[in-house]
């Protein structure tokens, strides 16, 4: 075992703040990485403060982070894929039983003995798992991903959330050249999902609250913008849909969206609000619409997504900060300002 710098939140209503924890030494299927930048997903936020209650219960302290790359340190004997040095890069996960039917087709997100990367069950030092806000992790190698080497490192980061979140639904769903794809909310995720969109050839329509992000909306790989609020934008899409991302972090009017969609088409919420949303039938109904959820992607598939950005040379657009700025980042993702994730620059956590 060995102690580590990391930043976690004591509370749901505590500010993020400098902290010690423990990592265990590297066992033999063991990858240890020293962090270099760690993105800031939204759902750090709703777990920081505990906005899940009902589903994952936040366990304090709560070290978040779970869009992380780093670079190798130290391998155990059995480790054949990695080599210190290496660029490596950790999800969402980091540990299943490997023997369930879900492990088994590499659908490690629907596993039921999943292990989150933070706030999860540790079965190596009790206690729940602690995430990427972090100098540095220990990870099987089994949940460890190569990164391609002409990404950047702190754009390359929220892929490993961000964007498997994006690209897995619209790989299940089969998004492709020739179909009309929408997406929701232009943060972390959203962004992402715009440049999957275009890059798997679909016409994209992003649906924005904010009117100030419509130029971006359009260089990341947009066709048309619609700015959400206004409800004559809104009307000239209607039924005219194949598939709609739903991205957004907050309360809204699913309906609006549902209508948007054409005959069998379906709308996918990754965008995981604190509240329920209210789903009126007849909006499915008319049209034998689907309303579908995703998860995150398997191992698997978000190595393929990875190789994939580095063919298309795919990254996040990020805002680089130093771990001191989190609290002021958080407050910033609450009011959409940000363009389109922050990375947090691990390195500044060595002066705390
Ligand atoms: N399913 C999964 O596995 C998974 C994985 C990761 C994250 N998530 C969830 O996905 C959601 C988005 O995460 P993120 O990191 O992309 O968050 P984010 O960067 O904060 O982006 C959310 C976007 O939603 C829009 N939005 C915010 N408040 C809104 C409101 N009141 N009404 C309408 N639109 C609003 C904004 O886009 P505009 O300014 O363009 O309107 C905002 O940029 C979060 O709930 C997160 O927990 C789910
Ligand atoms: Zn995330
Ligand atoms: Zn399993």
């Amino acid at each position: 075992m060995f102690n580590v710098k990391a930043y976690s939140a004591a509370s749901p209503t505590s500010r993020l703040a400098s902290n010690k924890i423990k990592r265990r030494d590297p066992a033999n299927h063991d990858v240890q990485i020293e962090i270099l930048f760690c993105g800031i997903c939204h759902s750090d936020l709703h777990q920081v403060r505990n906005e899940w209650s009902g589903v994952m219960p936040t366990v304090y302290p709560c070290v978040p982070g779970h869009e992380i790359v780093g670079r190798v340190t130290k391998v155990g004997s059995a480790v054949k894929k990695f080599k210190p040095g290496d660029l490596a890069a950790v999800g969402c996960m980091v540990d299943s039983d490997g023997t369930c039917p879900q492990c088994r087709e590499g659908l490690e997100q629907f596993c039921p003995n999943l292990v989150l990367t933070y706030n999860g069950t540790d079965a190596h030092l009790g206690g729940v798992t602690y995430g990427g806000y972090s100098e540095s992790v220990v990870v099987q190698e089994r949940f460890v991903l190569h990164v391609p080497a002409n990404l950047s490192p702190a754009g390359a980061a929220p892929l490993l959330c961000a964007g498997i979140t994006t690209y897995s639904p619209m790989r299940h769903w089969a998004v492709t050249k020739g179909q009309r794809v929408g997406v929701v909310g232009l943060g972390g995720l959203g962004h992402m999902g715009v440049k999957f969109a275009h890059a798997l050839g679909a016409h994209t329509v992003v649906f924005t609250t904010s009117p100030s992000k419509k130029d971006d909306a359009l260089r990341l790989g947009a066709d048309e913008v619609v700015i959400s609020r206004n409800a004559n934008e809104m009307k000239k899409h209607a039924g005219t849909l194949d598939f709609i991302l739903d991205a957004v972090a907050a309360d809204h009017d699913i309906n609006a969206y549902i209508s948007l969609l054409r005959r069998d088409g379906t709308l996918v919420l990754v965008g995981a609000p604190e509240k329920p949303l209210a789903v009126p039938a007849f909006g499915l109904i008319m049209g034998r619409r689907s309303l579908a959820g995703s998860p995150i992607g398997g191992i698997a598939e978000t190595q393929e997504m990875l190789d994939f950005c580095g063919q298309h040379n795919l990254t996040a657009d990020v805002e680089v900060i130093p771990i001191q700025k989190v609290n002021e980042a958080y407050e910033r993702l609450l009011k959409s300002d940000v363009k389109y994730r922050f990375s947090i620059d691990m390195a500044s956590l060595k002066s705390e």
